[in-house]
């Protein structure tokens, strides 16, 4: 039976997930913290634009509105652990990377770094800042994409679901991977092919 629910102070919007999070690294003057952000979105190819809502109760926030710049990684299932710490507590009370024993690597053109065991990484200018009710969506231009080759498709580039066990958000402290997967092509020589 569907419901209609109209007290959106009370009603979870949590029906578009599930989803995957990343977990966004940000160095500002020495210090240097990261959080997971499910809230992620591909903004623009050309520019190619990658945008992140965060709330102004972070740390991170304040530490990204004056670096103006971050990391963005995406880390298989394998590395939940590292996706649910750095998403629980705050680099205002610990040093998230010595704590939960996360290594990290020197990016190419900024100074946050970027997480080694994530299968991909963006390196990000901020090149905007949009209120969005109680977050600010920061609009990153993507200056470099790291990624491990072996975990996507050669010709169409998409990721691997034979090989990355994707980390896909549900909402409060639920996650899943796929342990069995249907894939399918469906294109527009597909759609033009089927019947309906
Ligand atoms: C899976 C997951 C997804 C999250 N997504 C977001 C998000 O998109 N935006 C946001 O502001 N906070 C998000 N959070 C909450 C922050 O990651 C969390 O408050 C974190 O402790 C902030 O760390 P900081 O204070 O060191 O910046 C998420 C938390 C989890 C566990």
């Amino acid at each position: 039976m569907k419901v209609v629910e109209t007290d959106l102070t009370k009603a979870k919007f949590y029906h578009f997930y599930p989803c995957i999070p990343c977990v966004i690294v940000v160095k500002y003057k020495e210090k240097i913290n990261g959080m997971t952000a499910a809230w992620n979105i591909g903004l623009s190819f050309n520019p190619p634009l990658f945008g992140v809502s965060i709330s102004p109760n972070r740390f991170t926030y304040s530490l990204l509105k004056n670096a103006k710049e971050f990391t963005a990684n995406f880390l298989s299932f394998d590395y939940l652990k590292t996706i649910a710490s750095f998403g629980r507590t705050s680099g205002r009370n610990i040093d998230k990377f010595k704590n939960f024993r996360v290594e990290t690597e020197e990016s190419k053109f900024i100074s946050s770094p970027i997480l080694k065991n994530a299968y991909a990484s963006y390196e990000c200018k901020v090149v905007n800042i949009f209120n969005v009710g109680d977050h600010d969506l920061f609009v990153g231009k993507i200056l470099a994409v790291h990624y491990d080759e072996d975990l996507f498709e050669k010709d169409t580039k998409i990721p691997s679901v034979e090989k990355i066990k994707f980390s896909f958000y549900l909402g409060s402290d639920f996650y899943f991977t796929q342990k069995s997967f249907e894939k399918v092509k469906f294109g527009e020589e597909e759609v033009l092919k089927s019947s309906y």
